[in-house]
């Protein structure tokens, strides 16, 4: 049987970041990827890295191409009852910002690093099981290239996201989860046509919910709220575009440039913690341990912090034999996890409408977001936890 010092399951971003942070300390460790390389670059999903995930990807070697071909933005836009504020993130948070460069082209850095010489990195390997998390050499049981294969180590970390098996192998009644599902969804597109915007635009309207977001000078990622199980099917390109422009109307006008949808897809929303983010020696982080809905756009930068936390714990236990880090680790995470859940959870019941919403909650939302607009203290908060704190 194989062994290795950290087994880590799944090779998203949380994953592959770890990894390349263990490698740098010299600490011995495995990649175990279910899909195959093409799959994992290619999923769609978060745009934003906040200062500190700029600043721990620059640390690790990581950025070259970060620095060449993000997006910084200095601020978003917020529109509601046809008008728009800007908030300043530099102004407000004493110099933070956020780049815009898509998930998919940091798990394509990453992997690049790591195949070049980092630790070894398996893809179409799966995990089907983790046993003994509460000996001393818990066992990884994966299938690769037809195999059954068995990996053991001196400490198992799932990052293997949400619907991983890592989570799973933890008994009932060890780990507590919290969790919120909410009654709508996102559908997200992308389109081949330059952004019509130089910084995001997050839209509360009495249709719902719509977000202008970009990967690139050249290509829009663009959101609607749409009730949940709504199938792309019944949006053709023309109702999609016609129904951004209707979200995101202001007095005065202003005009989405349409162009070539090239991806269409349904997203659910959830908020979900479980605690401790910890079982013996069977660690928990990024989506395996956390979601959240992704208006805050929190997701890939907490799974970030988490694997920054835990590579400095298994770096302190390596240098010095004490594991105070790690026993810490949950703790440590969970305090940022839950600022991060209650933002993202604001921002998301602030800016959506439910569907059985009364006049009244519209008018709470729309007196919060005023809120912000009048008060230098309320932007303030929220562009502190949108630029995003620093890692403990
Ligand atoms: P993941 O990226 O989920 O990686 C987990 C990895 O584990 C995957 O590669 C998976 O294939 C692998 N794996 C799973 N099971 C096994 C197994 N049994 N054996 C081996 N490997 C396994 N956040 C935002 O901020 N904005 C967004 O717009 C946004 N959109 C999203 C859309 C979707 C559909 C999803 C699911 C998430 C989205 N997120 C978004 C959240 C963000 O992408 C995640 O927080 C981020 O990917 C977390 O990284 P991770 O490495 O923890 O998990
Ligand atoms: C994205 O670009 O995909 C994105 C940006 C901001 C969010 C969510 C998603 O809040």
């Amino acid at each position: 049987m194989d062994h290795t010092t950290v087994g880590i399951i799944g090779g998203g971003p949380a994953g592959l970041l770890l990894a390349r942070l263990l490698h740098n300390s010299g600490i011995d460790c495995v990649v175990l990827e279910s899909r195959d390389r093409a799959y994992v670059e290619q999923r769609q999903r978060a745009g934003i890295l906040e200062q500190s995930t700029v600043d721990v990807l620059r640390g690790s070697g990581a950025a070259e191409r970060l620095d060449r071909e993000g997006l910084v933005h200095d601020g978003i836009e917020l529109r509601w009852n046809r008008r728009a504020q800007r908030i300043d993130f530099p102004a407000l948070t004493g110099g933070r910002r956020v780049w815009v460069y898509a998930q998919t082209e940091v798990v394509k850095d990453l992997i690049a690093l790591q195949t070049a010489g980092g630790a070894p990195l398996l893809f179409e390997a799966r995990v089907t099981a983790v046993a003994g998390a509460d000996t001393d050499r818990p066992v990884v049981h994966y299938t690769h290239q037809g195999q059954d294969k068995t990996l053991s180590c001196d400490y198992v970390v799932g990052c293997d996201g949400f619907h991983g098996v890592t989570r799973k192998a933890i008994p009932d009644g060890a780990c507590r989860t919290f969790e919120r599902v909410y009654p709508y969804s996102w559908f997200g597109i992308l389109a081949d046509v330059p952004p019509s915007c130089d910084e995001l635009i997050y839209a509360h309207s009495p249709r719902g919910f719509a977000l202008h977001s970009m990967r690139s000078t050249t290509v829009s990622r663009l959101y609607l709220q749409v009730a949940n199980g709504t199938d792309p099917a019944d949006w053709p390109d023309e109702r999609i575009w016609d129904e951004l422009d209707a979200r995101f109307a202001l007095d005065g006008g202003w005009r989405l440039e349409r162009g070539p949808i090239t991806s269409k897809a349904v997203l659910p929303m959830r908020s979900s913690v479980t605690e401790p983010m910890r079982w013996g020696r069977v660690f928990l982080a990024g989506d395996a341990a956390h979601i959240v809905p992704p208006t805050g756009a929190k997701g890939l930068n907490l799974a970030v912090s988490d694997v920054v936390v835990l590579a400095r714990a298994f770096a302190r236990l390596q240098d010095t034999g004490s594991a105070e880090l790690l026993d810490a680790y949950s703790d440590t995470c969970l305090r940022r996890v839950w600022r991060a859940e209650h933002f993202s959870y604001f921002m998301t019941t602030t800016l959506h409408t439910d569907p059985g919403q009364s006049d009244f909650e519209t008018r709470l939302q729309i007196s919060q977001l005023d809120r912000i607009a009048a008060s230098p203290h309320a932007a303030a908060e929220l562009a502190g936890n949108y630029a995003g704190l620093t890692i403990e």
